[in-house]
C-alpha cells in the first residue's frame, strides 16, 4: 500500500470516498475531495486559515434554528444557490426564468380571490399586479396556483416577525383565461440578515448587502414544471448588484403610477396606485439548453 505524500494524497482520498455504496454519492464525494484539495493547494492554505474556516462554519451552524438557515444564506451570497437554480431549470425559450427561493417562504398561505389585497393593514404604496399564466404556446393555464410573498416597507418578511396571521402572502388561482390579479404594497429593497457569520464576512468586502425590490412567486399546475421566481421593480436600486445574484432581465417590470379611480380588479381605488402587468410562462418540464 502507498503511504501518504503531498503528491498522492488527493488521489488516495478521492479513491477512498469513491467507495461509497451509492454511485451518485461516490461521484459527489470523490469530486468534493478533489475540489477541496485543489482549493487548498491553489491558495497554499495555512493552518490558521483552516482553523478560521472551521470556526466560521461552527458559528454558521450555531446561528441556524427552525426559522433561520445561515448555511443557505452563505450559499446564496456565494452564488451557489443561483448556480444550482440555473443548472436545474434549463427551460424552453420563452418560459419565465426561475430564480432563488430565498429563506422566507412559508407553506400553506391562505387562498385568495382575484384582486385580493394581501397587504391588508400593512402600510405602503398600493400596487396592483395583473397578467396571465400561459404555456410556451401562449395558451392559458387555468387553475395555476400563484403562491406570492414579499417583505414589508421595513424589509421584514412574516417569517422574521412574531405574528399570528398571514402577512403579505397569499395563494391566488389563475382564471379560465389564465388571468390573475393581486393587490399588495410596492416592495422595497432590503438587506439580507447581516447579524450573523455571513454578514460578518460580507462586511469585510465591498459587497452591497442589498437585494433589489421584488415579490416572490411559486407557481404550480400539474403537467408543468414548478416555477419559483421573483418580479423586480424596473429602476429599483441594487438591481445590478443583487447580493444573491437573483436578478434577471426578463423578471424586471415597470411599475406605472396611476391616479385614484378605476382599479384593475374592477373596483375603485380611493388613492393613487402603482400598476404592473406580467405574464408568467410555464414550461411543460424536461431539461433543455441553458439560460
Ligand atoms: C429573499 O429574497 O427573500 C432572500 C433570498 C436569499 C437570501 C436572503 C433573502
Ligand atoms: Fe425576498
Amino acid at each position: 500500500m502507498a503511504f501518504v505524500t503531498e503528491q498522492n494524497l488527493t488521489d488516495l482520498a478521492a479513491e477512498r470516498w469513491g467507495s461509497a455504496h451509492d454511485p451518485r454519492t461516490a461521484r459527489l464525494l470523490s469530486a468534493l475531495v478533489r475540489h477541496l484539495h485543489a482549493f487548498a493547494r491553489e491558495v497554499e492554505l495555512t493552518e490558521d486559515e483552516w482553523m478560521s474556516a472551521i470556526d466560521w462554519l461552527t458559528a454558521t451552524g450555531h446561528t441556524c434554528d427552525d426559522k433561520r438557515q445561515e448555511f443557505i444564506l452563505a450559499s446564496d451570497v456565494l452564488g451557489l444557490s443561483t448556480l444550482v437554480v440555473q443548472l436545474n431549470n434549463r427551460l424552453s425559450p420563452g418560459a419565465t426564468p426561475a430564480t432563488v427561493l430565498g429563506p422566507f417562504h412559508i407553506d400553506g398561505s391562505p387562498p385568495a380571490e382575484f384582486g385580493h389585497d394581501m397587504a391588508e393593514g400593512v402600510r405602503g404604496t398600493p400596487l396592483y399586479l395583473t397578467g396571465r399564466v400561459l404555456d410556451t404556446e401562449g395558451e392559458p393555464v387555468p387553475g395555476a396556483v400563484l403562491d406570492v410573498w414579499q417583505a414589508d416597507a421595513q424589509g421584514a418578511y412574516e417569517a422574521q416577525l412574531d405574528v399570528d396571521e398571514a402577512r403579505l402572502r397569499a395563494k391566488y388561482r389563475a382564471r379560465q383565461d389564465g388571468a390573475y390579479c393581486l393587490r399588495t404594497i410596492a416592495p422595497l429593497g432590503y438587506t439580507i440578515p447581516m447579524d450573523g457569520p455571513v454578514g460578518e464576512l460580507v462586511d469585510r468586502t465591498d459587497i452591497s448587502p442589498f437585494r433589489p425590490a421584488h415579490i416572490h412567486f411559486l407557481i404550480e399546475e400539474p403537467g408543468y414544471a414548478r416555477l419559483i421566481t421573483h418580479l423586480f421593480r424596473e429602476g429599483a436600486d441594487h438591481l445590478a448588484t443583487d447580493v444573491v445574484f437573483g436578478t434577471k432581465d426578463a423578471l424586471v417590470v415597470p411599475f406605472v403610477e396611476r391616479p385614484a379611480g378605476p382599479a384593475p380588479d374592477g373596483r375603485e381605488s380611493t388613492e393613487p396606485y402603482l400598476y404592473a402587468e406580467y405574464d408568467f410562462v410555464l414550461d411543460s418540464g424536461g431539461v433543455r439548453g441553458g439560460s
